[in-house]
């Protein structure tokens, strides 16, 4: 597998876009050297790279494409959508069909807002609880490794110049399953939390009830109670993790799969909130997400499509199989060369990541660096396992094929030395504050 063109247009990339990516999950440095391809087509759960190289991708769009790429209901509704315009100067009639159906979803939730990408779904579920409670702080899931790329989540980072002191302070943190981390953060803060956000799951379920343990303390202390069902919601549940685990929050915030890959995301929840946003009240005005682009046709066409495809189709049930089928076979590769406490799956099937530790079990981004290569030579692009309905059980077992492969590699340098393997510097974390020596750059 070559990479010549990639290698030439890195640099062409970063010459005209910083950082050469327009998300940074996307770019070099979390990519092994010179092995950072990009993208011209993608169809199902293949896509293919301008050297002609063929890849099987999990990570799918950073998990918005959870059907496959180039998906045919969601692209026909899509393309019979755009005949008819992408915005007018009034709202369209098919945001309305693309509200219904949404809320028909999620119970509890009484009114939507659709806008583009997730962070401002977040921005506004945030501005609608400080209009609501009159407070200025958020509490923060710090278990939980993105939110939004605003400031209130970002200047939590080491990533965060640029972002003012003043406005770092506003965003305190609990912990996941730890509720005395909450009940700290509100006797710190008494009176000025306006809400607590956090994702109902990721890898540990919530124990001992902490999800209405947690509500009811932020209810107690009269902030909003807020879950983000970005990278959960259209996977772990058609209705959402929140009817997984049976909890209603005030609001919620969806995006990613919601349109299978097009920009469309929402923000969701009781009525006595959402209508702060709106015209049928006193108070004072809560500007909500009012945005250009905000209700653009296609994009409510996508989603459209998404939902019904997802209730016509057993969707997350055949996500749940898939995934399975791709742990066992990976673990099974994993158990037969005695690397189980090194490559790892974790996580729900429906959207897994994996492990990577070194000789003395800990992790290693070296390793992951040696794992990326390895299975990027073999035709996976596998930042993470994440599953969608187009891979079929030929894609996954040809996955599993050449994950064994990879990790004979992967034995070896845990017994030989990584640098006898390694062809290039190391992936890097994106949250770091200085940019590190990166030889390809
Ligand atoms: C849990 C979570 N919330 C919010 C976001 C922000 O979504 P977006 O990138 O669409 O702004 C992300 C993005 O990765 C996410 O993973």
């Amino acid at each position: 597998m070559e990479f010549k063109e990639s290698n030439r247009l890195r640099k062409e990339f970063n010459d005209r876009i910083p950082g050469g990516a327009h998300t940074y999950a996307k770019g070099d440095d979390q990519f092994p050297e010179g092995m950072a391809p990009y993208i011209v087509r993608g169809k199902g759960c293949r896509i293919w790279d301008v050297d002609g190289n063929e890849f099987i991708e999990y990570g799918i769009g950073l998990r918005s494409v959870s059907l496959g790429h180039a998906f045919e209901p969601v692209l026909k509704a899509v393309t019979d959508q755009l005949r008819f315009g992408a915005n007018f100067g009034r709202p369209s009639t098919i945001e309305l069909e693309c509200a219904e159906e949404f809320l028909s979803l999620v119970d509890g939730a009484d009114m939507v807002k659709f806008c583009k990408n997730g962070s401002d779904a977040l921005d506004g579920a945030i501005k609608l609880a400080r209009a609501y409670t009159g407070r200025d702080l958020v509490g923060m899931c710090a278990s939980h490794p993105f939110f939004s790329v605003h400031d209130w989540f970002i200047g939590t980072t080491p990533m965060a110049g640029g972002i003012p002191r003043a406005l770092k302070e506003l965003t305190t943190k609990f912990y996941y399953n730890d509720l005395a981390s909450a009940e700290k953060m509100f006797a710190e803060h008494p009176g000025e939390i306006s809400c607590v956000i956090l994702e109902p799951h990721k890898y540990d379920d919530p124990a001992d009830n902490f999800l209405h343990k947690l509500k009811d303390l932020c209810h107690k202390n009269g902030a909003v109670f807020i879950l983000d069902e970005m990278i959960t919601g259209f996977r772990w549940h058609l209705n959402g993790a929140q009817k997984k685990f049976n909890i209603v929050p005030d609001l919620s915030t969806w995006g990613k799969a919601l349109g299978n890959g097009f920009a469309i995301s929402a923000l969701t929840g009781k009525r006595e909130i959402m209508e702060l946003g709106g015209l049928k009240h006193n108070k004072e005005r809560v500007f909500l997400l009012s945005t250009t682009h905000g209700a653009e046709t296609h994009a409510m066409a996508a989603a459209i499509a998404t939902i019904r495809f997802y209730k016509q189709n057993n969707v997350i049930e055949r996500l749940y199989e898939q995934g399975t089928k791709l742990e066992v076979g990976i673990m099974k590769a994993s158990n037969d060369l005695n690397l189980k406490d090194k490559v790892a799956v974790l996580g729900p099937p429906c959207c897994s990541v994996y492990t990577t530790r070194d000789q003395n079990n800990q992790p290693s981004q070296l390793f992951r660096t040696l794992f990326m290569q390895e299975t990027m030579k073999r035709g996976l692009i596998m930042p993470s396992t994440i599953i969608s309905y187009s891979h079929s059980d030929a894609d996954v077992a040809e996955t599993v094929e050449k994950i064994h492969e990879a990790l004979v590699v992967y034995k070896k340098a845990i017994a030989e030395g990584i640098d006898k393997y390694l062809e290039g510097r190391s992936v890097q974390p994106v949250w770091r504050k200085y940019n590190n020596d990166m030889p390809d750059h």
